[in-house]
């Protein structure tokens, strides 16, 4: 790997800049992540396998973790493995171990600390979606470009680009194995929320989750879509909807999916949607549809993504994640069809650094190839994937899709991005 200039952040840190010339040992880069729940053992898990599995330009070192109370978040500390333990994430950023900063808090803190880390001269990974609002995610990409300048990168955890199913498949559809592209369809459906007696936490809050089963499922399978067909949703038509609108006030504080502290008698307003159901238009033309839903009894964490183009067609499962159903359309007609690709041979994406062909990948992967990407994306200086740019885009189709869901799910586009402001 090439050497590079030293950036600002690892002037001021005094660590060895990563893709320093080979034979030297990986530098050490400190993480710093902000809660520690449901996403904070997934990222903790990413971040200590990632250097064990494979060959990393930095070596990541999980510095200090950081939540609001003091006794749990030192027990998170030692479960999963961080050396620190703070209770204010301003703290956190502050700390000159830490390099990076991973956000994984409901999204109602999210542009706050990702803004304040990115102008402190720290990386970011940022959970999903990205914001609240389109307001703020504007606001956080604008951070992401000022600190480029500085050599920082900023990433949205998209994890589900990094099933190796997925990332494969867009190769295959970058190579045109599907030709034109006609149709996305995509199904994202759980059924937590059936129960209406489940306590009204934080997801079920639009101060602090921004939105409901749409930015919660919606983001990803928007973000799955436009990544793989490699184009922008530019309009939606929507409808969604709040089945159960109250819900027992949780007793104390519970982790986002689970049902613990509810029963409580007294109720309180859910003021986001259980369901939502839209259609979309890409940039080129062809067709898509979404489904997200926490009310689907039956589905626990049921991803579904089908793309049909004029030469062929592409099928994922989240629950058989380690295959790809693949039809080649100008194969004859008498032996062609949907043929299983099972996605672990050593040329397939991550595979090369896993087990030998067979020996299957689960969910937690995905989370180590995002630590590694991240990490690759700061070693090379490279824009990392999904950008904070990407993760406004898909905050944009979210807020055309509830605008759209308030006019009866008239067509409502994706608002481009605003033209620079004239010099006068
Ligand atoms: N990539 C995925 O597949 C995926 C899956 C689930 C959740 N998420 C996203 O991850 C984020 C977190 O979700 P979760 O399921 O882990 O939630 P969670 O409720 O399980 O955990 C949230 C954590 O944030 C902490 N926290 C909240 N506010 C804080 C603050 N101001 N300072 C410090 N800590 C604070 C809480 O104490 C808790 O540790 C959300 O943005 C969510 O949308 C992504």
């Amino acid at each position: 790997m090439a050497p590079r200039e030293e950036t600002e952040t690892e002037a001021a840190t005094g660590e060895t800049p990563v893709g320093a010339p080979a034979g030297a040992s990986p530098p050490a880069l400190g993480v710093g992540m902000v809660g520690y729940a449901f996403m904070g053992a997934a990222h903790s898990q990413g971040w200590r396998t990632a250097g064990r599995v494979f060959d990393l330009p930095a070596r990541p070192v999980l510095a200090a973790v950081c939540g609001r109370d003091g006794k749990a978040v030192r027990a998170a500390a030692d479960q999963h493995g961080w050396a620190a333990a703070e209770t204010d994430w301003r703290d956190l950023i502050a700390r000159d171990d830490v390099h990076i900063v991973d956000i994984c808090t409901p999204g109602d803190s999210h542009a706050e600390i990702a803004v304040a880390a990115l102008d402190a001269g720290k990386h970011v990974l940022c959970e999903k979606p990205l914001a609240n609002s389109v307001a703020e995610a504007e606001a956080m990409t604008a951070a992401a470009e000022r600190a480029r300048a500085r050599g920082q990168v900023a990433m949205v955890g998209f994890n589900y680009r990094r099933v190796p199913a997925m990332t494969y498949a867009r190769r295959l559809i970058a190579e045109g194995r599907l030709g034109k592209l006609r149709h996305v369809r995509v199904t994202y459906l759980q059924d937590w929320l059936v129960d209406p007696d489940f306590p009204l936490t934080w997801r079920l809050q639009r101060e602090h989750a921004g939105s409901g089963a749409l930015g919660d499922l919606g983001a990803h399978i928007v973000d799955l879509a436009q990544y793989l067909a490699g184009e922008p949703l530019v309009g939606v038509s929507a409808m969604t909807e709040t089945f159960v609108r109250s819900r027992p006030l949780p007793a104390g504080a519970s982790a986002g999916l689970s049902a613990g502290g509810g029963g409580a008698a007294e109720r309180g307003p859910v003021t986001v949607d259980d369901s939502a159901l839209f259609t979309g238009r890409l940039a080129s033309g062809a067709l898509a549809s979404f489904e997200a839903t926490r009310m689907a009894a039956g589905r626990k964490n049921a991803l579904r993504i089908e793309l049909n183009g004029e030469r062929g067609s592409l099928a994922f499962d989240l629950e058989r994640l380690n295959e790809l159903s693949f039809h080649d359309h100008t194969e004859p007609a008498a032996s062609s069809g949907f043929r299983r690709i099972l996605v672990t041979e050593p040329e397939h994406p991550y595979l090369e650094a896993w087990w030998p062909p067979g020996h299957a990948l689960g969910y937690e992967h995905t989370f180590v190839h995002q630590a590694r990407d991240l990490l690759h994306a700061i070693a090379t200086g490279t824009e990392p994937e999904p950008s904070f740019a990407d993760g406004l885009q898909v905050q944009r189709v979210l807020a055309a899709v509830e605008e759209s869901a308030e006019k009866n799910a008239v067509y409502t586009p994706v608002l481009p991005e605003l033209p620079a402001p004239q010099a006068l």
